[in-house]
């Protein structure tokens, strides 16, 4: 056995999370870590929101509010949507907690006893329209390593360079537009060529990265390692712990590493074991593994491990599984231009599973993956053929020829002791896979598994041997009710919400690793109904996810479209009060089918509402569902039941009805102008 710390990049708590996040840090993980856990491994996994630094300042300018409030609000809507994603976090922290702020502090100090940490006068780009200094983000420009124009102060958006701002070809302050110019300024630098000497064998002797890892350091070796400044002129952030610091904040990336220790710390402080997380960072024992997208290769590579090398005694990366970009129809997600794909929106539609499984057969491992909504429905409507059909397809007949029990297997032949060494075969290349980080190559093997099982069933016939050889048919169903438990380990890794699923229907919750293959569900025992696994998923559905611009248009005057009413005045629709919500409950009304009662959360109060959904959409798409309410409409009783507003929707007056949705950063009670 081993002892796993694993962590995923920190995501800034700027914005919510989309599918290239999920698939790029926190899937593969959390693939990675539900399996190890699996092969009873000691395993810890770390997480939480990245704070500070300019990508918070900024958004709190747009937003107009204050960068306390933006990482508050993004911190609950990142860290709800990977729950319910099922990303199995042992802590998701937060680097706005004291107690990372006293251990980056105390980090910063023994850095800066230790010689590593320098002050030095420099140059630095300032504004005079806006009066400031431009740390990171604040300037853009043209990339001096790639010629692109998406280069920001500390990193080229297109090759993922760590740039100096002052190298920047073209800058211009990105606030107001104006070419700012270098004015002095006093920072803390880290002396990172201190350790390049150290730094040259000890990556070298990780020849087993993945290519994208290896490729980038062995760039950054040939340029040589420079002081970089980690203090920056902000008052969002940690304060440098110096005296004469006052306005100078520690760099994020220096300080949101070390977010994975402090929030290790506070793990092992809420189990009651506050010495704890030392087992895991000081002994050499312990595998790090730390799970990127390829942007923060340099930060994880470079700068961590000389960290963490200059404090003495901690333990170092044992690898680092970056991942490639994901496309969406083949363009680079741009959050401005509105191609993401936000995880509160995906689930608002849909279950987990279909995107967790959709992700890891078509995983960003080593280039960048595409994705369409096409690819997305295909993968998961054949899931249903070949898994979902061949588990519902055993329950199934057990229930009909054994009355849901598992029958007594009576002759083993050829057929079935291959299909028991198929499955432990499988098992022991997923394994091999896994450990891997082959997420994508050990999801196709599992399939190839399934495929095995309706084989099995198809040639055995149980279909026929239930008349003419029960005994024959009795195996056969026996040994595909113990290859549908091998298949519900395998698969959990990936799609852990429809294996909890197989589990109640088999009577067997364990999930180890090493049963799959085995024959552990025992004879005799009362199979549960069949649920069904996976539903086929409708066409059509995505396009209510699409952005607008991108649906496709309808032409004015079309028939069907009602004439535009009355002119009414400004005063006349400021009477109208919109609000946010968010569906908490739904149920059936009595003799009428095509309503539901709702409970809406609408911030400081919740409602009810009748509202005719019934035929568009089923409970499961509500329930915690963003919509638009009309609130101050006259109560009125629908079916003996009283209704305090509208919920608001599109109609294309063909049948077609879709609920409007606030945008995702948006919160309940939000008003709606
Ligand atoms: N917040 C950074 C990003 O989203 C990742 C930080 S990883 C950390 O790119 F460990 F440094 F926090
Ligand atoms: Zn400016």
């Amino acid at each position: 056995m081993s002892r796993y710390l694993v962590t995923s990049a920190l995501p800034y708590a700027n914005g919510p999370s989309h599918l290239g996040h999920l698939a790029g840090a926190y899937l593969p993980a959390d693939i990675y870590v539900r399996f190890l856990r699996m092969c009873e491994e000691d395993v810890i996994y770390i997480c939480g929101t990245d704070e500070h630094g300019v990508p918070i300042t900024i958004k709190a300018e747009q937003m107009g509010i204050t960068p306390g409030e933006v990482v508050d609000r993004f911190h609950e809507i990142i860290s709800r949507d990977f729950e319910r994603f099922g990303i199995s976090f042992d802590n998701f922290s937060r680097t706005e907690k004291p107690e990372h702020y006293r251990f980056t502090q105390e980090v910063f100090l023994n850095l800066f006893k230790k010689g590593y940490i320098v002050e030095k006068s420099m140059k630095q780009f300032y504004c005079d329209e806006c009066s400031r200094f431009l740390p990171d983000r604040y300037v853009g420009g043209t990339c001096p390593e790639c010629g692109s124009a998406n280069a920001r102060g500390d990193q080229c958006e297109d090759c993922g360079s760590w740039l100096d701002a002052l190298d920047l070809l073209k800058a211009v302050c990105e606030i107001c537009g104006s070419s700012p110019a270098p004015r002095d300024t006093t920072h803390w630098f880290l002396r990172l060529n201190a350790f390049q000497e150290w730094l040259e064998p000890w990556l070298e002797a990780h020849d087993n990265w993945k290519s994208n890892v290896l490729n980038y350091c062995r760039g950054w070796r040939n340029e040589g390692l420079r002081e970089r400044a980690i203090t920056r002129d902000l008052d969002w952030g940690v304060p440098v712990p110096l005296p004469d610091a006052s306005g100078k904040v520690l760099y994020v990336w220096f300080e949101a590493l070390l977010g994975y220790i402090s929030s290790t710390k506070e793990l092992f402080t809420k189990r009651g074991d506050p010495e704890g997380w030392k087992k895991y960072w000081f002994d050499p024992e312990t595998r790090l593994v730390q799970f990127i997208g390829k942007d923060n290769i340099v930060f994880h590579a470079i700068i961590e491990p000389s960290v963490l090398h200059g404090l003495g005694s901690y333990v170092l990366p044992w690898n680092i599984p970056a991942n490639e970009y994901l496309t969406i129809n083949g363009e680079k997600i741009s959050t401005s231009r509105g191609t993401a794909i936000w995880l509160t929106d995906y689930l608002a539609h849909f279950p987990p599973d279909p995107m967790r499984y959709a992700l890891a057969i078509n995983a960003p491992e080593n280039r960048d993956a595409d994705f369409t909504w096409d690819e997305f429905r295909s993968k998961n409507n054949e899931l249903a053929d070949v898994f979902g059909n061949f588990v519902n397809r055993t329950i199934k007949f057990a229930h009909k020829a054994f009355e849901g029990v598992v029958p007594e297997p009576a002759v083993e032949g050829q057929a079935e002791r291959e299909l028991m060494a198929s499955i432990a075969s499988a098992r022991d290349e997923m394994e091999e896979l896994l450990r891997n980080f082959k997420t994508k190559a050990a999801c196709l093997r599992v399939m190839d598994l399934a495929r095995e099982g309706n084989r099995y069933f198809d040639q055995s016939q149980p279909w026929k041997t239930a008349h003419t050889d029960r005994n024959k048919c009795a195996t056969a169903i026996y040994y595909s009710i113990q290859l549908a438990d091998s298949l519900r380990i395998l698969f959990a890794p990936f799609i852990p919400f429809t294996c909890e699923k197989i589990g109640r229907m088999l009577g067997s919750s364990s999930l180890l690793w090493k049963d799959a293959g085995g024959e552990n569900i025992p004879s005799g025992r009362k199979l549960g109904e069949p649920e069904i696994l996976l539903e086929k998923l409708r066409k059509g559905f995505e396009e209510v996810m699409q952005p607008e611009d991108s649906r496709p248009e309808s032409t004015d005057g079309e028939a069907g479209k009602p004439a535009i009413k009355e002119t009414v005045s400004f005063d006349e629709f400021m009477k109208i009060d919109m609000r946010a919500g968010v569906v908490k409950e739904v149920d059936d009304i009595e003799g009428a089918d095509k309503l539901f009662r709702l409970i809406v959360d609408m911030g400081d109060h919740s409602r009810q509402l009748v509202a005719g959904m019934k035929p568009f959409y089923s409970k499961e798409e509500l329930i915690n569902r963003k919509i638009v309410v009309l609130v101050n409409l006259q109560p009125v009783k629908i079916m003996g039941v009283v209704s305090n507003g509208m919920v608001l929707a599109s109609d294309d007056g063909k049948g077609g009805v879709y609920l409007l949705q606030p945008g995702s950063d948006s919160c309940p009670g939000d008003g709606i102008h």
